[in-house]
């Protein structure tokens, strides 16, 4: 960003805010410059070629006594801070599960944070409250569940799966443990949840953060398709109960982190139902593709759940952060955080909707706007689409995958997520394979061409190549997989693991 001729302004000039007319200037200069960014991001490296401590050494260690000018900090966004970004917003930008900002998601945000309002009560905003309502509702419909659940916005999926479990666990009336807590109470059994090998590592962190400890999540296996298997499920229950322990909710996944793999809802309902556990579906990147008609079968048995996150800022190209809790248990989930101080009292109780009845969080920020853009702006259809072509993209590459004799796929494809590794006629010890494919993920990351993850299934290290970014075509798609088989060569030719394959 360019430095403007009439600077002279900054903070120091007055008291109070920067005047209108400079803010004006720098913004228009700052959404040209998103503009150019967001255009030219094909062309740029998705990594970062730095080291640890890079952009931190160049950074002075107090921070200023006075002021300085927007052309300064913007100039040293170009200078200091650009050079070590990681770009989620690339269009070869494949690790974890991807996040989109699109234009209308961005734009959303900038009004968002020019508004910034507190969306904790009807009352401290009105139109935050409501469109929340209103978006959510939309969302709820676009995914087909029923009009049973309600929804309410929190930062992220770990969090929606935090508030949920806290729902299941105030659902044990006769336990009270919001009065009484869980400590020093030697009447009560051990709490139990269960979820499969593949569950979120944020089910474990709600189970400490809760108070109920890592010890009270058992994690049931997997078939070989990493889909939780039922009957294991139902023996864990029984030999807890038998044991002493007090089974309450049990959480499946739709799109597992690793491997996209989607738990047997209908059976997983089924046991919850006989047994009254509660049922809490993590559905934080699946979710989206529940907007497809021809996926419905992913989500057969998701309305029997007691909860189901989702998280629009993974796979709905809505910015970081924006994840969605629905629930039929809305008066459970309200009991657990609902707590009024005098200041917080308003006159329409009872009336309206007061999100922080909802959450620990009391400070919300209005973030349905940027969501009711998004929807807006590219309607169902137009999500429904995008999220089709990554589907079809993502096929497309296992079946190229599929048909090399020196790749492989470890895990089946329902989303748009492939999970695959190099496999070299005669190299067959699995330590040197994971050694290999280690190295080719680097390699390939090196590049800065492509920014993709790794995970273990089995034991062997796997490449993932999550296709969820709104910017990404088939050109990028092909790109990666030429990239990987020209990776393959170069550290076959240099023996990488030694093995003199
Ligand atoms: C299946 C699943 N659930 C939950 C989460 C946590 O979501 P968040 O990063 O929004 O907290 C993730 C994160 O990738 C995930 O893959």
């Amino acid at each position: 960003m360019q430095a403007t001729a009439s600077d002279k302004e900054g903070s120091a000039a007055s008291l109070g805010d920067m005047p209108a007319e400079e803010f004006r200037r720098y913004g228009h200069q700052l959404v040209d410059w998103v503009a150019d960014f967001l255009g030219n991001l094909d062309t740029t490296p998705v990594f970062p070629a730095v080291s640890p401590g890079e952009l931190r050494g160049q950074l002075p260690l107090a921070p200023p006594l006075t002021g300085e000018t927007m052309s300064t900090i913007l100039a040293d966004v170009d200078r200091l801070v650009m050079p070590a970004m990681a770009h989620w917003n690339h269009p070869r930008s494949f690790a974890y599960f991807n996040s989109s900002g699109s234009g209308p998601g961005i734009l959303g945000e900038l009004l968002s944070a020019a508004f910034n309002v507190n969306s904790m009560l009807w009352q401290s905003c009105p139109a935050a409250t409501e469109l929340e309502q209103v978006t959510l509702d939309w969302v709820r419909q676009m995914v087909g569940l029923p009009a049973e659940f309600w929804g309410v916005i929190y930062d992220g999926g770990s969090s929606s799966t935090m508030h949920a479990l806290a729902a299941a666990r105030e659902q044990i009336v006769e336990a009270d443990i919001r009065e009484f807590g869980l400590a020093g109470r030697p009447e009560l059994p051990r709490l139990r949840l269960y979820t499969s090998e593949h569950g979120h590592s944020s089910i474990d962190k709600a189970a400490a953060t809760l108070g109920l400890g890592l010890q009270s999540v058992r994690r049931v296996a997997v078939d070989e398709t990493y889909r939780l298997k039922p009957h294991a499920l139902l023996e864990a229950i029984r030999e807890d109960r038998r044991a002493g322990f007090w089974p309450f909710c049990v959480v499946a996944t739709v799109g597992t982190t690793s491997c996209t793999s989607v738990d047997p809802l209908p059976d997983v309902a089924d046991i919850c139902a006989r047994e009254r556990l509660w049922l809490h579906v993590d559905a934080a990147h699946g979710g989206a593709a529940a907007i497809l008609p021809e996926q419905a079968a992913l989500f057969a048995g998701w309305e029997q759940a007691d909860s189901i996150v989702i998280n629009p800022h993974k796979w709905m190209f809505v910015p970081l952060d924006l994840s969605v809790l629905f629930t039929r248990r809305r008066d459970v989930l309200r009991r657990a955080f609902n707590l009024t101080p005098e200041y917080l009292k308003t006159a329409q109780e009872g009336s309206v909707e007061n999100y922080m009845d909802y959450g620990i969080p009391l400070g919300r920020r209005f973030r349905a706007l940027k969501l009711w853009f998004v929807l807006r702006y590219f309607g169902v259809n137009g999500l429904a689409d995008r999220i089709r072509e990554h589907l079809r993209l993502a096929q497309q590459f296992a079946q190229q995958v599929d048909a090399h004799p020196a790749f492989e796929r470890l895990a089946p494809v329902p989303l748009s997520t492939v999970c695959f590794r190099a496999h070299p006629p005669g190299f067959d010890d699995e330590a040197d394979l994971n050694e290999l494919n280690s190295a080719l993920l680097q390699a390939m990351n090196r590049t800065g061409q492509v920014f993709l993850s790794h995970t273990k299934l089995n034991e062997r290290f796997v490449l993932r190549l999550v296709i969820s970014q709104i910017r990404t075509q088939e050109t990028q798609v092909q790109e990666v997989w030429q990239l990987a088989q020209a990776a393959l060569r170069s550290l076959l030719a240099n023996d990488v693991t030694g093995s003199g394959c």
